[in-house]
């Protein structure tokens, strides 16, 4: 297909998702990851958390969710009355799929005096299990707001040292995932980076390892990149998290250069929804993600529990 040929096509895309929107009385939320010209189509586009919210306040019937499974999830348990569609239902998060409930529950029988903090890249019956949940954004304030000297971090262990190094009084046990994409983003990418663009800012995700946090500025949730780049008076940065984002941070602030810490820092899950399956999710109201009530309620205790300390 030609470029032409590609614009046509979208253009026409755009419109039969514009109608459908309008026919099903739908929502499209995305995640910073997503590709270039489904972020463009958002009506809210943000991370985990910025996601859940919109989700929790949306009056829309349906909400089209362009992420992965685990948010899509979330979504249906803070709004059980609306139709949550994901465009592609093989989208997951590998990092969520590394917990189940079943070792959760054998860990908090060794810790019994321990509190369980739910990282929200879990899946719901995880979330059931859990005390509270927790971001990117907001792990930080909510380990803090726990009542509890042991605290077990589900499941990403990065982002549980991370956590834990800035809290030293509290004792955190962290579960062994880790998410395999932060995980290609080295130590020696940031420090050739930082050789050759001198003035750049580094901004890295909490999920990379703790030599590559080592090295950075600020450690950020997707959203708070977002809104960091915006206001920081550098004009460069290198940006440590899945490449996605930096379609959002070149076109927010077509002024400043972004650098990928790591190009080969890709989400195959991520992008596995495209315009096509969106415009088809609306049409045939596929596939929709359903939460049994009975694992939904004790889940939304934990997500709730999280939106009351930090939003
Ligand atoms: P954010 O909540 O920071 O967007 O992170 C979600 C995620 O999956 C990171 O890999
Ligand atoms: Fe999951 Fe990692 Fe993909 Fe985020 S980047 S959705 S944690 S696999």
């Amino acid at each position: 297909m030609t470029e032409v040929e590609g614009k046509i096509m979208n253009k026409g895309l755009l419109q039969k998702i514009k109608e459908l929107k309008r026919k099903r009385n739908a929502i499209i939320l995305a995640h910073n990851y997503q590709v270039g010209e489904v972020q463009d189509i958002a009506d809210y586009l943000g991370d985990s958390l910025g996601l859940s919210i919109k989700a929790a306040q949306t009056k829309a019937d349906v909400i089209v969710f362009c992420g992965v499974k685990f948010m899509a999830e979330t979504a249906s348990i803070l709004s059980p009355e609306r139709i949550v569609l994901m465009p592609d239902k093989n989208s997951g998060c590998p990092l969520a799929d590394m917990a189940d409930k079943n070792s959760l529950k054998s860990w908090k029988k060794r810790y019994p005096e321990a509190t369980t903090v739910a990282y929200v890249n879990t899946t719901a019956e995880v979330k059931a299990e859990s005390d509270i949940c927790c971001t990117s954004a907001n792990a930080e304030s909510i380990v803090n707001s726990v009542d509890a000297s042991q605290i077990l971090f589900i499941p990403d262990k990065h982002l549980a040292d991370w956590v834990a190094k800035k809290i030293p009084e509290k004792k955190i046990i962290p579960y062994p995932g880790y998410c395999s994409v932060h995980m290609k983003i080295l130590a020696e990418d940031i420090i050739k980076l930082k050789e050759k663009y001198p003035e750049a800012e580094v901004i890295v995700h909490p999920e990379c390892t703790f030599s590559v946090i080592k090295l950075a500025d600020k450690v950020l949730s997707t959203g708070g990149m977002c809104k960091y780049a915006g206001k920081s008076k550098a004009k460069e940065f290198v940006v440590g998290t899945e490449v996605g984002i930096l379609h959002r941070l070149k076109k927010e602030n077509p002024e400043k250069i972004f650098y990928p810490a790591n190009s080969s820092a890709v989400c195959a899950d991520m992008k596995l929804i495209t315009l096509e399956k969106i415009a088809a999710s609306l049409s045939e109201m596929k596939y929709e993600v359903k939460v049994p009530e009975a694992i939904r309620k004790d889940a939304k205790r934990a997500v709730d529990k999280m939106l009351k300390v930090a939003r």
